[in-house]
């Protein structure tokens, strides 16, 4: 039985594999139909959530399957005291399958030594979000056609954006990637991420707070929100939310074929009159997901 907590559990050609299911499900979807039949999806939110939440939901009721679960930390038997070891002991007794977000980080790996079903890693804290790179792989795949010899440019808050640190684990293992990591000296890349991950496969990266002067280099620029929920004052977070806001005369000088996304939910980094060009590909990219949450939970179900 097996979990996805870190992207770095899945090997490259696991990723190929997953992406061809997801490719093959939205060209054939009604082979995919009743794949599920009488299997249940447990979404166990201790933390907000549109996208993440509902497209596992969607992903299930798309595979035949049901859905139960809670979408607040409130609602739960958490609000009790209960622990996340005794949750996942019992979610287990009524589901197939976990998919949990949690602002501890490393609450989902908690549950997994705990579940006797796998457990998805739905975001934790500032950590590891590894179904929203699924969702970003399938989007450079379906735009670029392949993962190596690309300039990625991750913009905003890479201290806390737990879909960053995830994206760069998994582009790290291809071949002629360069990082160009953008944001507010506040909030750089942690030094974790850096030598353990991005040294340690000795891929090329520099760090700037210069949005407009990394541009022309760039294949694919990644926005990011500044993560409000994980600043200790207020006063940090109005100083820093709108380091950078991403508009068409900033894309004067970007490739014809830059690919622009956003993991979502937006609050400024993007001027909705980007929205319209044919570089954008967020909205897309939120779609992506639901493929590859189907693709994830054929996989860690063990079904054909
Ligand atoms: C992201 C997250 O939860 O980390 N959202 C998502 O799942 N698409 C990004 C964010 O909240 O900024």
């Amino acid at each position: 039985m097996r979990s996805l907590i870190d992207i770095k559990e899945l090997s490259v050609s696991e990723l190929d594999s997953l992406i061809n299911t997801a490719l093959d499900i939205i060209e054939n979807p009604k082979k995919y139909s009743q794949k599920c039949q009488g299997k249940k999806i447990a979404t166990l939110f201790f933390e907000p959530s549109t996208r993440t939440r509902l497209s596992f939901e969607a992903a299930m009721y798309e595979l035949g399957g049901n859905v139960l679960g809670f979408s607040e930390a409130q609602s739960s038997s958490a609000s009790k005291g209960e622990s996340v070891a005794d949750t996942a002991k019992i979610i287990s007794l009524y589901a197939d399958i976990i998919a949990m977000r949690h602002p501890k980080e490393g609450a989902p790996l908690v549950a997994s030594m705990n579940a006797s079903i796998p457990v998805i890693n739905a975001g934790d804290g500032g950590h590891n979000h590894p179904t929203q790179t699924l969702a970003d792989l399938l989007t450079i795949k379906r735009k670029k056609g392949r993962f190596d010899n690309l300039t990625v440019g991750l913009c905003g808050d890479l201290k806390f954006g737990r879909t960053v640190h995830s994206l760069i684990s998994a582009l790290s293992r291809y071949e002629g990637i360069k990082f160009v990591l953008i944001s507010p000296e506040e909030l750089k890349i942690p030094g974790y991420v850096k030598t353990d991950v991005i040294e340690k496969n000795g891929i090329e990266y520099v760090e700037t707070t210069d949005l407009a002067g990394a541009m022309p280099e760039l294949d694919i620029l990644y926005m990011t929100r500044v993560q409000k929920e994980r600043f200790f004052n207020e006063e940090d977070y109005l100083r820093l939310k709108d380091s950078y806001i991403l508009n068409p005369q900033k894309l004067e000088n970007a490739k014809k074929d830059l690919c622009i996304m956003h993991p979502l939910p937006r609050v400024n980094e993007i001027s909705v009159s980007v929205d319209n060009d044919p570089r954008a590909c967020y909205f897309e990219q939120a779609l992506n997901g639901k493929y590859m949450r189907m693709a994830l939970i054929l996989m860690l179900l063990g079904i054909e």
